[in-house]
């Protein structure tokens, strides 16, 4: 039913269209080449007012599943039946001849209400993602984020109030006389006080309220409301747990891993964890060569010397390569993706033996640069995506006693090579396309 009702701001076009072309065929003159447009002006009057009638319909029902200023409403859906009534008037009379005189009147009144009930409608609308925004594209959004360069408030925690709690804590709307878009306001407080008390999720009504169960009156948002997935709400009490800080990053802020594993859906796969040790600090000035050529250095945690690299805004290869070698103590995380990055290249970055993430999507390695890897002990983490390794290639890397996560989509190994790779690697989650094979040992012990 409430999707149903979702459908009304889509299905209020039909009518529109569809009477608007009466309008147009009623103003057209009489004559040749017109005419016999005319004839077909009552069938689609009968056809706009079905249409009509089933918006008023979903529109109904949208408004019983919905939060609704109740005056714009009201005349909305004043509008929406007057026009649904003329309409039908309209189609009865241009059935008699001797209302003949009536026709541009009603076709007049007709307009005037469909440009009036659209004007009160729109005014109702609620964002522009209002029918497709679900919890599996909330989760998406999640995971598109560059978690080592995003900001914690602005890239995680705004969005999530945007798009669940703007609509009744915005500028439009102030329920509980609160406001949420915007730190100044959110500091503020509501009418029952203070809503955030940063480090204290037992205390801040911000998360209290979205914890509380669906049933309890003030759970936020209201239960019939989009709610916030699993990963959403964990996210807004780990960034009040962790300080309510505006500013800071997410590396900044230590919650790396933590994020990380909410959005694995806490399971603990995939999360390359922080080393530890130290490998003493990288030499600065090859860090600023390599930052000037457009990579991204950063450390993996805070006051870590370990660093994470990403490649790709790159312009000079060859280069940069050469720069990460300097790094090979340092770099433990290595995003490569999308770059004409060949086996010569491989060969080099084979000396990076710290790395424990490796991401070679869309370059252009073959098996043979593949080999190299081999060297490469602590790797978890190789995403060989669309690239044209082939089964042959991987069987190679048979050193990687560590790796937990191979992906592999759209290359040329297929799922009957997968068998036999299960034999190489068998307690590697390998993942191509829709078909995970699973891990062959049961006692597989999680890389801390
Ligand atoms: C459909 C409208 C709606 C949405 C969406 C909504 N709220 Fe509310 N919220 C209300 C209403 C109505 C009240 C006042 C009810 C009350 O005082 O119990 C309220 C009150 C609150 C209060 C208490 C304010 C005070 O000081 O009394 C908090 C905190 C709150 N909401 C947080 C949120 C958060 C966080 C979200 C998003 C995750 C959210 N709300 C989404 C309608 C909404």
């Amino acid at each position: 039913m409430e999707f149903i009702g979702r459908l009304h701001p889509l299905l209020v076009h039909l009518p529109i269209g569809i009477l608007l072309l009466v309008v147009l065929f009623e103003w057209l003159p009489a004559r040749k080449p017109y005419k016999s447009l005319r004839r077909s002006i009552r069938f689609i009057l009968w056809l706009g007012f079905l249409s009509a009638l089933l918006s008023g319909i979903t529109g109904f029902l949208l408004k019983q599943n919905g939060d609704y200023e109740s005056q714009a409403v009201k005349l909305h859906q004043f509008a929406g039946i007057s026009l649904t009534l003329i309409t039908g008037v309209y189609a009865w009379a241009r059935g008699q001849k001797q209302l003949k005189a009536i026709y541009k009147f009603l076709s007049v009144l007709m307009l005037i209400l469909i440009i009036a009930t659209g004007h009160l409608g729109g005014t109702l609308t609620h964002g522009e993602n209002f029918l497709f925004v679900s919890a599996s594209q909330a989760e998406a959004d999640l995971a598109q984020i560059d978690l080592q360069q995003a900001h914690f408030y602005n890239d995680l925690v705004k969005p999530i109030l945007e798009n669940k709690c703007y609509s009744c804590h915005g500028s439009g709307k102030q329920k509980g006389k609160l406001r949420l878009d915007a730190p100044e306001y959110i500091l503020k407080g509501g009418k029952g006080g203070l809503v955030l008390i940063a480090g204290r999720t037992d205390e801040s009504e911000l998360i209290h309220r979205v914890l509380l169960p669906l049933e309890d009156e003030d759970h936020m948002p209201p239960k019939e409301k989009a709610q916030l997935t699993q990963a959403e709400a964990e996210i807004l009490k780990l960034w009040i747990a962790s300080g309510a800080d505006f500013e800071k990053s997410i590396l900044e802020s230590n919650q790396l891993a933590a994020i990380q594993k909410i959005l694995s859906g806490n399971k603990t796969q995939y999360i390359a964890e922080v080393p530890e040790g130290n490998p003493g600090a990288a030499n600065p000035k090859v860090i600023n060569d390599l930052k000037r050529l457009g990579a991204v250095v950063l450390p993996v945690a805070n006051a870590s010397n370990y660093l994470s690299v990403n490649l790709v805004n790159i312009t000079v290869l060859d280069s940069a390569v050469d720069l990460l070698v300097q790094l090979k103590q340092q770099v433990v995380w290595l995003k490569a993706g999308d770059l004409p990055l060949n086996d010569s290249h491989l060969d080099k970055l084979s000396q990076l033996v710290q790395l424990t993430r490796l991401n070679l999507e869309r370059t252009s390695v073959t098996n043979a640069g593949l080999s190299h890897l081999n060297s490469l002990h602590q790797l978890q983490y190789l995403n060989l995506n669309q690239t044209k390794i082939s089964a042959n290639g991987l069987r190679s890397l048979n050193g990687l006693k560590n790796l937990q996560s191979l992906f592999i989509y759209g290359t040329a190994v297929s799922v009957k090579d997968l068998t036999s790779l299960q034999h190489v690697f068998p307690n590697t989650k390998i993942e191509i396309g829709n078909y995970v094979v699973p891990i062959l040992k049961t006692d597989t012990t999680l890389v801390k």
